[in-house]
């Protein structure tokens, strides 16, 4: 069997240097916000996976539809020997394209901020798939990624509409970085959550069982871990809006009454309103010309568009140009 190997590309503090920075700029500028990435220790990873499961939360089950149905002719399209990924989490839709590029496929890279996603996904396709290199990367993919020299032609997937998490700006920057990992003719696999009715979409972000509460709570509980903050999640209610304007949900937390947040490491004290909103989340929607655009300007050609049937999800094949 070939080893499962996990590689580290930050030095050993970078993360909370980084997060300390995020903490720092975030929470005292008008209006206050956190990079969303800071959401996925091991139990905010567990929690996004409770949130895919939900009976609200369309995008897992959406994509994968799309996954089933295209898997054969992306390996056609892309006949990948690498296929990298981005924000891979459990990589569990990802089975399906994996199983459908095997066994032409060498190397399967995941990417991801979090080391206990991983693990348990990298540990779970070594043992069922004992030909595949997996090489796992963690590091954050808004960063610049330095890839294994694994063969190609290369296949780089970004799923689950994780591309919306990211701010216009952040996206272009992050495109051109992924064009950039790319040798022409090799693609793009990108999944992006469609514009629809705003009930739907909110009703997503906002479920019945309050699992995407505690999930957006769960940056409160990272930084009271991990810098010692004193903050307590339960005096902030979640809040999921959609934003007409920029089509993208925000996921904000609203301090229920006036109070202090603190993180002594950071001689930061940061006073809350009644009623003031942290934004810890956007997650953008998409329509088809809008991607198109997006794509071309970083040097991708859309050559392929897929929806499930109930068009709520997307899923573009792009080619380097
Ligand atoms: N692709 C999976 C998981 C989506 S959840 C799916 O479709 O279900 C988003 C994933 O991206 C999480 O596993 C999170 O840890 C990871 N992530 C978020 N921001 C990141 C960043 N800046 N760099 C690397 N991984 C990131
Ligand atoms: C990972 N990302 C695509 C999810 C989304 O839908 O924006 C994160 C999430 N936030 C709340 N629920 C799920």
């Amino acid at each position: 069997m070939s080893p499962f190997l996990l590689t580290r590309t930050l030095p050993e503090d970078a993360a909370g240097a980084e997060l300390r920075s995020d903490v720092l700029h975030g929470l005292t500028r008008t209006p206050k916000e956190l990079p969303p990435k800071w959401f996925y220790d091991a139990r905010g990873s567990r929690l996004f996976e409770e949130i895919t499961r939900l009976p609200e939360y369309y995008p897992t089950r959406a994509e994968r539809e799309i996954l089933i149905a295209r898997a054969a002719e992306i390996a056609a399209a892309t006949r990948a020997r690498t296929l990298v990924e981005l924000g891979s989490g459990s990589s569990e839709k990802t089975r399906h394209l994996i199983d459908a590029l095997l066994p032409g496929l060498d190397a399967y890279v995941p990417v991801d901020v979090s080391r206990s996603a991983l693990r348990l996904a990298g540990e779970a396709l070594t043992a069922e798939l004992p030909g595949l290199h997996v090489h796992a990367l963690e590091a954050d993919f808004t960063r610049g990624l330095a890839l294994p020299g694994t063969p190609g032609p290369r296949l780089v997937a970004f799923l689950g509409g994780t591309i919306g998490n990211l701010l216009p700006p952040e996206r272009a920057a992050f495109l051109d970085s992924v064009r950039a990992l790319l040798a022409p003719g090799d693609a793009l696999l990108l999944g992006t959550d469609l514009v629809k009715d705003e009930r739907e979409l909110v009703a997503a972000y906002d479920d019945a069982a309050g699992v995407t509460a505690e999930f957006n709570k769960n940056v409160l509980a990272v930084l009271a871990r991990e810098l010692d903050a004193d903050v307590d999640p339960d005096d902030f209610d979640h809040v999921a809006v959609w934003d007409r304007e920029h089509e993208w949900i925000e996921m904000r937390l609203r301090a229920r009454e006036a109070l202090t947040l603190k993180v002594p490491d950071l001689d930061l004290v940061v006073p809350f309103e009644a009623g003031e909103e942290l934004r810890t989340e956007v997650s953008a929607k998409f329509r088809q010309d809008g991607v198109r655009t997006e794509l071309v300007t970083a040097g991708l050609e859309l050559t392929h568009w897929w929806t499930d049937a109930a068009g709520r999800f997307a899923l573009s094949l792009a080619t380097a140009v």
